[in-house]
């Protein structure tokens, strides 16, 4: 049985369509939970708890982090779901095109993590998930950016789990398919009906909800997965028994 009691986690994206159920489902596992986000309206729509805790943050801009990380527990758990896609060919991409991505998927992620630790706020044994994607492994059309932002996270999950085993932390990414949320919808837009409906076809058990990843991802928050370090594991609804590439 699964259990969060007493284990402080931080969500970043967590007014997202995964962050909001992640959060809602470390509360009823009895975890204090710090939920980041950008927007004041939409984090004040999360479930109201005595152990929620909202923070307006930014995490692009330094000093709004810098601000966070003062109102911030010791964590026992730390579940990146910030994140933006943004389809782009890649004979147009310039170094604005590449900040604009980066600067939310990769680099908010790897200078709020090494923020945390610089300042002793991720305690023994915690863990940390980062919400990567299947697309590093099974690439789209356009998603040159996204996809090369999210395999940067893979490979720093992997250094983070290497530098802080000594500690008993784990580090670990979850890299989901199409997940029915606002990042879908954006994709969906992308493509004609034939196209997307061939996408949809490639999924054995249909697509994700984000429920599907709140599951493993408390999971992985949970003392049940003290023994997991260092990898990624996709949820894909079987997409990858379709690949033929
Ligand atoms: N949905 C999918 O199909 C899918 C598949 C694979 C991987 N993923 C990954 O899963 C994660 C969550 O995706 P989702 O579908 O839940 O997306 P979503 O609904 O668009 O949520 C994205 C979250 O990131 C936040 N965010 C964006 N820029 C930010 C910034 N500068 N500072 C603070 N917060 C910021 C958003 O806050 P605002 O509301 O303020 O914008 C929102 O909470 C992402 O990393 C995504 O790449 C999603």
């Amino acid at each position: 049985m699964i259990n969060l009691k007493d284990k402080r986690i931080l969500v970043t994206g967590a007014t997202g369509g995964i962050g909001k159920e992640i959060v809602s489902n470390c509360l009823s596992l009895g975890a204090k939970v710090f939920a980041i986000g950008r927007n004041i309206q939409k984090l004040s729509e999360l479930k109201g708890s005595k152990n929620l805790v909202i923070v307006k943050c930014d995490v692009t801009i330094s000093e709004e982090v810098d601000s966070l990380l003062g109102e911030v527990d010791c964590l026992d758990g730390v579940v990146h779901c910030v994140g933006k896609i943004y389809p782009f060919p890649i004979k147009y991409i310039t170094g604005k095109h590449i900040q604009k991505v980066y600067s939310v998927n990769t680099e908010s992620i790897i200078t709020l993590t090494s923020k945390l630790f610089q300042r002793k706020i991720i305690a023994n044994k915690a863990s940390l998930i980062f919400i990567s994607s299947i697309s590093v492994q099974h690439p789209y059309m356009g998603g040159a950016l996204y996809v090369s932002s999210k395999a940067a996270i893979e490979a720093f999950s992997k250094s983070v789990a290497l530098e802080f085993a000594h500690q008993g932390i784990r580090s670990n990414c979850i890299a989901p398919a199409l997940i029915q949320t606002d990042i879908y919808e954006q994709t969906k837009k992308a493509y004609t009906p034939e196209q997307w409906e061939k996408i949809v076809s490639q999924y054995p058990l249909g697509l994700g909800k984000p429920e599907d990843v709140a599951s493993l991802t408390v999971f992985l928050l949970s003392d049940l997965s003290l023994w997991m370090t260092g990898v990624t594991l996709p949820l894909d609804g079987g997409l990858l028994l379709n690949t033929t590439r």
